[in-house]
């Protein structure tokens, strides 16, 4: 769990999820469960608290290096084989991203240490202004916030992204062998409204 990450205003996600039941690390809730929290910034930071928890998972994470390298797995190993991001985050001359990574997740036949290899049409490591990687919650909360870091996006973009983009709708769909991110992105998509519309406060 990432809960333990954040300070402050997180106090109160704490006794609220203690007060209902048990929550898998699976779940994501609804939006419409912060709506108890009447105080603006704190429900707010408690609704970031819950969509952190798709942010802050490797899948996201393992394509928003601080370095040159992407990383693989839960554990966020360096990429095997050895990869750069090159110009434009496609991956070096001769050592693309495409050359391995395909239009769409390609299971395995053969026998390998993993079940199959992700794949998308735009496969390739976000850009280093939006690394991600050894952040704290609320450092990826102001950068995914501020125009020079998120690709220009206003926050009306930035919801639209996270809402309707299919490369991060790759992560629930990551193929055999991985994870996916918790909840769905139609959850995901409420949850960035709801904490925009209540001041898009960070942790
Ligand atoms: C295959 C690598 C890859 C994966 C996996 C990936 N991203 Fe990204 N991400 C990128 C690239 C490349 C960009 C830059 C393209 C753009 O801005 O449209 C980006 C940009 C973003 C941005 C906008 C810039 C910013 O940092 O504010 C957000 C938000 C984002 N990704 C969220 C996610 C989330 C959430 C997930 C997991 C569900 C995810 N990404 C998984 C490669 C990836
Ligand atoms: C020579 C082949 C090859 C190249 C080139 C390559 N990859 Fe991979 N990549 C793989 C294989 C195979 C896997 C699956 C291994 C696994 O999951 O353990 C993988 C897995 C990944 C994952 C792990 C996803 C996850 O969440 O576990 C990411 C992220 C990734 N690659 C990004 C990239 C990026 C970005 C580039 C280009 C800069 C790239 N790869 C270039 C072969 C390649």
């Amino acid at each position: 769990m990432h809960r333990c990450l954040l300070p402050a205003g997180a106090a109160v996600l704490f006794l609220m999820a203690a007060a209902t039941q048990a929550q898998s690390p699976r779940d994501l809730r609804e939006p419409g469960s912060f709506a108890g929290i009447t105080n603006g910034q704190a429900r707010s930071l408690a609704l970031f608290g819950e969509l952190a928890k798709v942010l802050m998972h490797p899948r996201c994470m393992n394509c928003h290096p601080a370095d040159d390298t992407p990383t693989q797995g839960n554990d966020m190993h360096a990429h095997w084989p050895p990869v750069t991001r090159g110009d434009n985050g496609g991956g070096a001359p001769g050592n693309s991203c495409g050359a391995c990574h395909t239009e769409a997740n390609y299971t395995l036949i053969e026998r390998a240490s993993y079940r199959s290899i992700p794949g998308h049409p735009r496969w390739g490591t976000a850009p280093i202004e939006m690394a991600w990687q050894g952040k704290s919650v609320g450092d990826i909360c102001r950068q995914i916030k501020d125009p020079q870091r998120n690709g220009g996006r206003s926050l009306e973009l930035l919801h639209e992204h996270l809402a309707k983009d299919d490369l991060v709708a790759w992560g629930w769909n990551p193929g055999e062998g991985r994870e996916p991110v918790p909840g769905t992105q139609r959850i995901l998509g409420e949850l960035i409204k709801a904490w925009i519309d209540s001041g898009a406060a960070c942790p």
